[in-house]
């Protein structure tokens, strides 16, 4: 299959085009610094600049599906001016994408594109699935306004498949290695009282629903990204000090987080139980369902 990835460099990027590449795959990347991308890759990478530009088309025409991840992280202080990139790079930039695709010809049969649980916004306890409609608040709408912009290329006779990822376990990035250092010294705990859900996801499970995404004729629209088993924040702090052989009982209050992070606290203070119906109900098998080989994998 000949695929083209945007964000290819990002943390879920490296290891898709690291699985892409490794079963034969073609992969060409779409980035910001291409030669860095390049370097980095190991594979053929064309200038993008998001916010900018449509995605050159030279890029897109004669391949087969195209991956969609780049953006500006979410997971840092969200002031006036990180929202607007947040939004802007995931909005304005998907629509660039869409635009190349627009102007490329013969055109892709599949787009898989990122989007993010924060789509529900908080639901407390409540299971959440792919038929639960938005939440309110800054991540829901731009989950919303970047779903829609993707969903515009089944205007173009593609098919859209648009992933909603949780918090991914990886030890090279994300959430799980700037949890690790309190747990390390035994100083570890549940954060603002504990009893909101964690939506984990496995690095290499998350890699290989958008594998499947793109070569399953079956999967389109939402697909959670998530494991079967979502545990409350106090159950993860329990399960990460068991594998860590260290205790996980010194709480963090969310004022703490907010005095930290400002708003972006809410991401962690709320967060979503929600499951992964759809890749379930179209036969994915993961890998890592149970949290507590997960993490073992991931800190071996
Ligand atoms: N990791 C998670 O836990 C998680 C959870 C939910 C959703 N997601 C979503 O999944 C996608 C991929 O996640 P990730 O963790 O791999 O992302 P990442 O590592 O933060 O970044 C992905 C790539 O996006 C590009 N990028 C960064 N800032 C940008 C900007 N301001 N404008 C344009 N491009 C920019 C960069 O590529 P270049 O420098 O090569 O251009 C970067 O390597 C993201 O859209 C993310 O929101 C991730």
């Amino acid at each position: 299959m000949k695929v083209t990835v945007t964000g290819g460099t990002g943390l879920i990027g490296r290891g898709l085009v690291r699985a892409l590449r490794a079963r034969g795959d073609e992969v060409t990347a779409l980035s910001r610094n291409p030669e860095r991308a390049r370097e980095e890759l190991g594979v053929p990478v064309h200038a993008w600049r998001p916010l900018d530009e449509p995605a050159p088309a030279a890029a897109l025409e004669g391949r087969d599906a195209v991956v969609h991840l780049a953006g500006e992280s979410v997971a840092q202080r969200w002031t006036d001016a990180s929202r607007r990139a947040i939004r802007d790079t995931r909005e304005t930039g998907t629509r660039n994408l869409v635009a190349g695709l627009r102007a490329a010809g013969p055109r892709p049969d599949v787009l898989v594109s990122a989007s993010a649980v924060g789509y529900y916004g908080g639901h407390g306890d409540e299971v959440v699935d792919e038929a639960t409609g938005p939440g309110a608040g800054f991540l829901a709408e731009v989950c919303v306004a970047w779903e829609r912009e993707a969903s515009a290329a089944a205007e173009l006779g593609m098919r859209v498949v648009n992933v909603r990822t949780g918090v991914v376990l990886d030890k090279d990035g994300g959430a799980l290695p700037k949890m690790l250092p309190p747990f390390r010294a035994g100083v570890g705990g549940p954060v603002a009282g504990g009893g909101q859900y964690l939506p984990w996801i496995h690095a290499g499970d998350l890699v290989r629903v958008y594998l499947a995404a793109l070569d399953g004729p079956d999967w389109s629209g939402a697909v959670n990204g998530t494991a079967p088993e979502p545990v409350t924040n106090r159950e993860f702090s329990r399960r990460l000090g068991r594998v860590l052989h260290r205790p996980a009982v010194v709480p963090v209050p969310a004022a703490a987080l907010r005095l930290l992070y400002g708003d972006m606290a809410e991401m962690v203070t709320e967060g979503q139980r929600a499951v992964p119906r759809r890749p379930l109900e179209l036969g994915f098998a993961f890998d890592h369902a149970d949290l507590d080989a997960a993490l073992r994998d991931v800190l071996a």
